[in-house]
């Protein structure tokens, strides 16, 4: 209903380069937030080798994360991230259309993403912004008792590229 939705609404958020002071808070959400977390130390070498590694915020609150890599030609979505009280109010749909705004404008052709099959939250996002399946990685990723595939989403960039890139 129209009430309930404009009472999630989210007024304004905003994007910020993560630094190493962000770290534990953003491994602390990583950790709140999936069964198999990266640690620390890979935010702090994302953060060391230059990945697009962005912080979300509203106001002084932080609300979540995004990190992303860059190069010939293609952009990976690493990690994306929002603390669970604030989802569901269009913070992710957010942070990942200005992660591939700055891919389209840096010149990538194509962003990919990994996703576990059981994430239907994330995969109706992604599939929201335009992604499609284009291939399996079968034993990707751990989970309880064995292993799970993954499933690759590729979005052309091309569409992207005439819009300005906010930071
Ligand atoms: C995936 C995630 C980032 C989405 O963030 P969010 O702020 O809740 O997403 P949004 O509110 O922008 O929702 C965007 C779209 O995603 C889909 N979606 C989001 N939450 C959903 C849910 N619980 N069930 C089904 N679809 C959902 C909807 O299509 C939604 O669009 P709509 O509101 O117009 O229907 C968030 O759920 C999260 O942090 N999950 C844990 C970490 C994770 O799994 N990351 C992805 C790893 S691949």
């Amino acid at each position: 209903m129209a009430a309930a939705r404009d009472d999630l609404a989210v007024p304004s958020v905003e994007l910020r380069a993560m630094t190493e002071d962000d770290l534990p808070q953003v491994a602390a959400l990583e950790r709140e937030s999936y069964p198999f977390p990266w640690s620390e130390g890979i935010f702090r070498d994302c953060v060391r080798v230059g990945y697009v590694c962005r912080v979300v915020e509203i106001g002084f609150d932080f609300v979540g994360y995004g990190i992303m890599s860059i190069g010939a030609g293609e952009a990976h979505i690493l990690n994306l991230c929002v603390r669970t009280p604030m989802r569901g109010r269009g913070i992710g749909r957010t942070l990942l259309r200005r992660l591939l705004d700055l891919a389209a404008q840096a010149g990538m052709d194509d962003a990919f993403l990994e996703v576990r099959p059981s994430n239907l939250a994330a995969i109706r996002l992604y599939q929201s912004l335009g992604f499609v399946p284009v291939g399996v990685r079968r034993g990707y990723y751990q989970a309880v008792g064995g292993r799970e595939d993954a499933t690759v989403l590729r979005l052309p960039l091309g569409e992207l590229r005439a819009a300005p890139a906010r930071p």
